[in-house]
């Protein structure tokens, strides 16, 4: 990498480290190229033809009917030490951009859990938190949008639920944009995907520390 390339990345960096200190979340566009990005689309379509996605659950045990009233997306799990060869650029950018979370914020960001999600024309996900019981080590969610073109007629877009001083609350809505990298802090936004009425595709995981308590 040149040195002014890496200076860009820094600037990048450094401004998601201040908005996610100081609003809980930050967007980083053009995180992945063009390219990239359809070089992982074809590889999500090449496993959903072979029948590796599953219908997404909630929490634990909960039976798949409740589940789907709640979301109605599809996963699929991505061994992140070994990813198919389209998502290596993603984990490698990802990886870096750990290094400098976890120098800047000190968030001790040491593992991470990540899958391949797909929304079927009629997906949605209600609001929730992305922190359950089991899942304290969770820190940050980050999701790598993967749909060229979407429009706000699309629908599926992403809405934080901001609470203020004041006790009410802000909302922000996100578009699934292809390349767009979103951050939020997993215990503290809650969220919801609206319904979308294309395919909408996307890298969902969470950044988590070494907090285990079960
Ligand atoms: C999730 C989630 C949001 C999105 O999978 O927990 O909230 O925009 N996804 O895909
Ligand atoms: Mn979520």
């Amino acid at each position: 990498m040149t040195k002014t390339i890496a200076l860009l990345q820094e600037a990048i960096y450094e401004q998601a480290a201040v908005e996610i200190a100081e609003r809980g979340y930050s967007i980083i566009d053009g995180f992945l190229s063009t390219m990239e990005v359809n070089q992982i689309l074809k590889t999500i379509h090449a496993e959903e033809a072979e029948g590796a996605f599953n219908p997404a659950g909630i929490g634990q045990g909960s039976d798949f009917q409740r589940n789907q009233k709640i979301r109605r997306d599809e996963i699929r799990w991505i061994d992140h030490n070994a990813p198919p060869a389209s998502c290596v650029p993603y984990f490698e950018r990802l990886q870096d951009l750990i290094r400098y979370l976890n120098r800047t914020c000190y968030l001790g960001i040491r593992d991470m859990e990540m899958h391949f999600a797909v929304y079927q024309p009629g997906g949605f996900y209600q609001r929730h938190l992305d922190v359950f019981h089991r899942t304290q080590s969770r820190k940050l969610s980050a999701i790598c949008y993967l749909n060229p073109e979407w429009t706000a007629d699309d629908g599926g877009a992403l809405k934080l639920y901001l609470p203020k001083e004041d006790g009410t609350e802000e909302t922000v809505t996100v578009l699934p944009e292809a390349g767009r990298l979103m951050l939020f802090e997993s215990h503290a936004i809650e969220h919801e995907v609206e319904v979308a009425h294309r395919e909408r595709c996307s890298i969902t995981g969470w950044l988590k520390d070494e907090t285990q308590l079960f």
